[in-house]
């Protein structure tokens, strides 16, 4: 609900200072209201015994934060979320999981009826090729772990977006702005935000990030700025 102030008055008067409350007008139709969008966040569990498993550092603020810009602009949000602490934003509806392949099939699952994602998770490349029942016991020597590959999930929304707005995101350490072009064109986004591990005040667990929005047509560097400030940029660029 916003406030504004109004001054009423006539020459010669006082000025009088009018607080009109908006509600009182009814609610001014949001821009995204009508939309529904996914948005993934936070890391999967890959099992690899029932006690130990592959996972990687995202807190989920990322995405939560995206999944509460579109949800602020009237857009119905199904999040699909790995392990987090994080409170559900008010108005989204949150879909649990904890491994790639649920994440996969729960995108899946609604991709079809929906305006777009925004792939905001750090989701596994690699997961064990077989989950021990019992615990591994350790033994004197090393050990190794098969792995095999994930679905991308995102290239799976990629191929069949049509009009549909697919964002994705590319976590970089090295040759970030080369690896993010090759994920955006792979992956069929029509924008990608780029964050690197080299960048202070940027990627997992903080509440601030440093990106790069990027589409075929260029780059548009943002500063420093909060993981909520920066939804809201990913956010208008969806709009627009
Ligand atoms: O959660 P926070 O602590 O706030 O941290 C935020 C973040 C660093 C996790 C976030 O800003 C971020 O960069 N998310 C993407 C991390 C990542 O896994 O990037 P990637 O470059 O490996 O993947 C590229 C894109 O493909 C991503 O949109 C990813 O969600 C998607 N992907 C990747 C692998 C896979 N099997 N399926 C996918 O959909």
């Amino acid at each position: 609900m916003k406030k504004y102030n109004i001054f009423a008055g006539n020459f010669g008067s006082g000025k009088t200072e009018i607080s009109v409350n908006t509600a009182l007008f009814g609610a001014k139709k949001k821009s995204l209201e009508g939309k529904h969008f996914i948005v993934t966040a936070g890391a999967t569990i890959e099992p690899i015994d029932p006690v130990r498993f592959i996972s990687n550092h995202s807190s989920g603020k990322m995405g939560y934060a995206v999944a509460e810009a579109l949800a602020a602009r009237g857009a119905k949000v199904t999040l699909v979320s790995g392990r987090t602490s994080l409170e559900c934003p008010q108005g989204v509806e949150k879909v649990d999981v904890l491994s790639a392949e649920q994440m996969y099939e729960a995108c899946n699952a609604v991709f079809e009826q929906t305006d777009g994602a925004v792939m905001c998770a750090a989701v596994a490349d690699y997961t064990p090729q077989t989950v021990a029942d019992e615990k591994l016991k350790k033994g004197d020597g090393d050990m190794s772990i098969a792995l095999k590959r994930t679905k991308d999930i995102a290239a799976s929304l990629g191929e069949k977006k049509g009009s549909r707005v697919l964002v994705g995101f590319a976590m970089e350490t090295q040759n970030e702005r080369e690896n993010a072009q090759s994920k955006l064109e792979r992956k069929n986004f029509d924008f990608i935000v780029l964050n690197s591990l080299r960048t202070e005040g940027a990627g997992f667990r903080g509440d601030t990030n440093v990106v790069t929005l990027i589409d075929m047509k260029g780059a548009e560097e943002l500063p420093l700025m909060s993981k909520r400030d920066v939804a809201e940029r990913i956010v208008d660029k969806i709009e627009s």
